[in-house]
């Protein structure tokens, strides 16, 4: 299990409609006619395991999260089906599943070769592993992070905070592991763009996620420096609309592996 602090359900739900948006969009073009076991990896409060029970209502459908706090709030989300506490570093099941559903999780894991792959050996033959994951670690939103980190007082107890996401791979890495773990593949990337109250929102979005590996390790005092610091560089980074809004750029990429 994984010795991080905990993640805020809560927190993480104040962007519910915007979080749950890809999600929904990635159940839509899951084409399977009647599939019997599906799983929700990195369920989170239970929003994106709620699409995929609604989508398959004849399935059984389970929830999986290393969160306590995550798993407690599906639970009560959701009390019919069953949410399963467990780290993915290491997750395989040996009943297969006809969907692996994985909305804004994977990023979280490193070594995607072989991740993807051990995926892939849990879904039965035509089964789906359904995934999106933020491609933003370019955008002004990561790129400020990883430049407060470097330049502070902080910056030695922040040098691996960078590490704690996967590098996402490219188009072709992903074709080509799928392809050698016996999966016809789909891939799309989308950018939404959200259009948020102020500069201090994009720090609110961050909070519950990005942000985490940097503020996680930090003594309260110098949590609020660190984020105030962030909130000026963001606001650098996003010019107001007229109407005060910010503009949000958040590229997600798409991946749909059908196993032969
Ligand atoms: C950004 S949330 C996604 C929640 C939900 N799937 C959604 O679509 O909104 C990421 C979730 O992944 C979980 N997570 C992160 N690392 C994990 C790991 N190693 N094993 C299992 N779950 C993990 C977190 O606890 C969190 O609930």
């Amino acid at each position: 299990m994984s010795t991080r602090a905990d993640w805020n359900a809560d927190l993480y739900l104040r962007f519910e409609d915007e979080r749950t948006r890809p999600s929904i969009d990635l159940i839509q073009r899951v084409k399977l006619d009647a599939p019997s076991r599906c799983i929700d990896l990195g369920c989170g409060p239970g929003n994106s395991t709620e699409l995929v029970a609604a989508r398959f209502p004849s399935a059984v459908t389970q929830g999986l999260d290393s969160s306590p706090d995550m798993i407690e709030k599906a639970r009560k989300r959701l009390p019919k089906l069953e949410f399963v506490l467990a780290d993915l570093e290491n997750w395989s099941s040996a009943q297969p599943y006809d969907l692996i559903f994985a909305n804004a999780v994977l990023q979280w894991i490193p070594d995607h070769a072989e991740l993807f792959t051990r995926l892939v050996r849990s879904l039965a033959p035509g089964g789906v592993l359904a995934v999106q994951m933020p491609n933003n670690l370019s955008e002004p939103s990561h790129v400020s992070m990883a430049e407060v980190a470097a330049d502070g007082a902080w910056a030695e107890r922040l040098a691996d905070a960078g590490k704690a996401k996967a590098p996402i791979g490219s188009f072709s890495d992903y074709r080509r592991w799928l392809a050698k773990a016996g999966c016809n593949t789909d891939l799309w990337q989308t950018t939404y763009v959200h259009a948020l109250a102020n500069h201090q929102a994009i720090v609110d979005w961050f909070m519950s996620t990005g942000l985490k590996p940097y503020i996680d390790p930090l003594p309260e005092a110098d949590r609020a420096l660190f984020l105030e610091s962030y909130r000026e560089r963001i606001a650098q980074a996003y010019p107001a609309e007229p109407d005060g809004r910010v503009l949000l750029r958040f590229p997600r990429l798409f991946i749909l592996a059908t196993k032969r």
